[in-house]
This record gives structure tokens, sequence and C-alpha cells, in this order.
């Protein structure tokens, strides 16, 4: 990132995970409910709406209920989506409580037969004995799991449904032989002799209730209890957005993350998706950010230098880069990107912000400087590009040699 580069950097978006309802889900890409208030603080003036079109596990949705500003989401992936709207919500704490008392007890009764349940669709690994004797689920874990959902589905009312899904969605990965990581899942080390039990999955569940009935308890009244949610890809579903004051969103990185694959245990698990179409079809509703799967990365009609200058530097790089998508993926993450702001545009107060959080790539040592390339995109798409911020560097993968060296930056835009 170069060129225009605004003042001092922006707190950094140090981990949050014990914060009041950060908790619930552990989002690793989250970024902190201060960096919401500290972008906000730049804009010099208050907004009364607030747009993300990258939802996640739903911070700039949450800090703007807070502060007193509507916010409105947008998110592809269904679990996901579950998990903003659960923190949106407004709950009837008894309710709450004698349907958590409900499920438990269900669970305790039922005795899920796992011949009943049809695996021919679900990853062959999913559950003990697994595929080459590795399994995610030891089998009667497993069972506990099924049970609970079993006894969840059964909630009448849709709110208090929703979160006791996505708390048995945040035990998943815990209760489970595998960890996630940035390239995606791995066996824990020694798992075969440190499986979870159906009773751990049990009180793993309660302890889940517990903080968030906490956080409910202490933190339910907000300035705003206004949401607006929308699930879907944020290409298409940005136009339902209105009067939009500001933008504060945070995309995917270039980096080729995978979130389909990150958060496909849940996924499965809790019913979001039932076949490998579904898989595919959700995959492909992303961002173009990875290359995981194979699909149409053409992106014509862009006017930068700089992203022209950066695809012919990969292409020219092609045999070596670890997938030959790569430099196609890069213009492609870009036209979405465009997408989506030329879209968001009619939408917006003409005297509104975009403040957008972006991250840098490198690929066989060739740069992609996501602010310097948006710096260049943004007038086609009918902004003007007004600071270019620094929030923090970021490590380069191991094949890059791991240092600190690529940007992460805070990229505001104005109506032009
Ligand atoms: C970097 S994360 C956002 C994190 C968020 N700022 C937070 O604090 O939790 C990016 C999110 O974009 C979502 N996403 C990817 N492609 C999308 C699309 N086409 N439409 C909507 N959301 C998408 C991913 O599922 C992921 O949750």
């Amino acid at each position: 990132m170069s060129g225009l580069v605004d003042g001092g950097a922006m707190s950094s978006n140090v981990p949050s995970h014990n914060l009041p309802f950060q908790r619930w889900y552990r989002f690793k890409e989250a970024f902190s409910p201060m960096l919401v208030v500290e972008a906000i603080n730049t804009l010099g003036f208050w907004p009364s709406t607030c747009l993300d079109c990258f939802g996640g596990s739903g911070t700039t949705a949450l800090t703007s209920q807070f502060l007193g500003i509507a916010p409105t989401t947008i998110e592809v992936n269904p679990f996901l989506a579950d998990l903003i709207e659960a923190k949106l919500s407004t709950y009837d704490r008894a309710s709450l409580v004698d349907d958590y008392a409900a499920v438990i007890d269900r669970a305790i009764e039922t005795k899920i037969d796992l011949r009943s349940i049809r695996f021919e669709q679900w990853p062959a690994t999913m559950v003990e004995p697994g595929l080459n004797s590795r399994w995610i689920f030891p089998k009667e874990t497993f069972r506990k799991i099924l049970g609970l959902r079993q006894a969840i589905d059964e909630i009448v009312s849709e709110t208090n449904r929703r979160l006791m899904r996505v708390l048995l969605g945040s035990i998943l990965v815990d209760m489970s032989n595998v960890v996630i990581s940035g390239k995606g899942r791995r066996y824990r080390g020694s798992w075969q002799s440190t499986q979870k039990s159906p009773e751990d999955a049990m009180r793993a569940f309660q302890s889940a209730f517990e903080a968030a009935l906490v956080d409910i308890t202490l933190h339910g009244k907000r300035q705003s209890s206004d949401y607006m949610l929308f699930r879907g890809d944020a290409r298409t579903e940005v136009s339902k957005a209105r009067s939009i004051d500001i933008a504060l969103f945070s995309p995917p990185y270039p980096n080729s993350f995978d979130y389909t694959d990150i958060y496909n245990v849940e996924l499965w698990v809790l019913g979001y998706i039932k076949s490998r179409d579904d898989n595919t079809q959700l995959r492909t509703s992303t961002l173009r950010s990875h290359v995981q799967i194979h699909r149409d990365m053409s992106w014509e009609g862009l006017n930068s230098k700089r992203l022209k200058k950066t695809v012919a530097a990969l292409s020219a790089k092609r045999a070596e880069l670890w997938n030959p998508q790569l430099p196609d993926m890069v213009g492609a993450y870009f036209a979405d990107l465009n997408q989506i702001l030329t879209n968001m545009r009619p939408h917006m107060n003409p005297d509104g912000a975009v403040l957008m959080t972006v991250g840098d790539s490198r690929y066989s040592g060739v740069l992609v400087d996501v602010g310097d390339i948006l710096f260049e995109l943004a007038e086609g798409a009918g902004y003007v590009c007004e600071a270019i911020t620094p929030i923090r560097a970021m490590r380069t993968s191991a094949q890059q040699g791991g240092e600190r060296e690529l940007s992460e930056d805070l990229v505001r835009l104005r109506p032009a």
C-alpha cells in the first residue's frame, strides 16, 4: 500500500473472543468492536444507518446496535447468518430458559439411530468408523449431538430455536477430532486417545447456553434493536439495501481462505447443507477470493492500471504458482468488489462513506496491493478514495517466508 496514506495507525483488530457475544462462536476473522467505533469516529459525522456486506460473526451490526445506528447485514453462509441474527435478536428470557430445559430433557430421552440418518451425501469421515481409520466425530458423541439437534428443531419459537442451534454449532469443533486453521481442517495430535464423550457434549452445550444467557441478560438492551439481514450473495443482495449512511465491512481477502470449507462441519451437522450440490452452490455464491473450486474467473472491463499490471506479473509466473487459476482469481476478486460498490452506490446517502478493511496478498513475490487497486477502481464505481489508513501488518504464507510484511488497511471512499 502506498499513495494516499492517512496519519497514524488505527488500533489493531486484536482478538476479542472473550467479549460478550463475540464469545458465542470463535470466529477467527472477526474484527474488534473497537475497530468499528474508531472507524466511525474518523468520519466527522454520525451515521443513522450502517451496511455490512460481509457480516461474518456480526461485529459491525452488533456494535451498530449498541451505538444506536440501525444495521443492515448481508451474509452468504447460512450458519453465520444465523449467528448474526442470534446476536441481533431480542429475547424473552423466561421462554428461553424454559426452551433450554425442554431441549435438555428431550436430548436425554432421545436415542438417535444412526442407521436412520442418510449418510450417503456426508463427507465419509464425518463419523466413526469414518474412512481410512479417520473420523471427525466419535460415534456416541455424534449421536448425542444429533439428539440435541433434534430436540432443538422441536422448539416452537424461531428466535429461541435459532439461538440454540447456533450454540450447538459453537461446540461442534471442540467436540470433534479436528482443529480448524487458515489452511482448513486437520486432526488434533493424538486425537485417538483424547476423543470427547457424549457427556462432554452435554456439558459444553450447557456452558455455551449459560454464557449466552448472561450476555443477553446484561446487554440485551441496546440503543437500537432494529436490524435488517439479507441471507445471500452480496454481489446481488446489496441492491436491496436502502438509505445507506455508511457501509463498513471487511471482505474476504484474496488469499484463498475458503469460508465454506472452514465452516463445513457446522454446515453439515446442523443441516444447513444436505448434499454435495448444496455445498457447491454455496461455494459458488461466495466472493471469488479463493481457488479451491474451479469457477468462472472472468473480470473484463475494470479500469485499473495497477490491477492489470499485477495480473500480468502473476500470469508471467503462472507456471510457478501453486494454483494456475490465481492470476485470474485476483482479477475476478476486484470485479466482485467493484460490482458490490457499483450496486451499492445508488442507495448511498450522498454525504455518506464506505469504510473497508482490506488485506494485501503476495504470490511468488508479486504483491497484490488491494488498497491501491481500490483507489484506482473507486472512480469507475462512483466514489473518490479519501484515505487509506494502515491497521496492521499481516504475515505472508509460509511459502512466501511467513514474515509480517503484508499490509492491512482501512480504505475510506466517499460518493463522488
Ligand atoms: C472477513 S469475514 C467478515 C468478518 C466480520 N467483519 C466480523 O467481524 O465478523 C468475511 C465474510 O464474508 C462472507 N462472504 C463471502 N462471500 C460472500 C458473498 N458473496 N456475499 C456475502 N457474504 C460473503 C464470508 O462467509 C465471511 O463470513
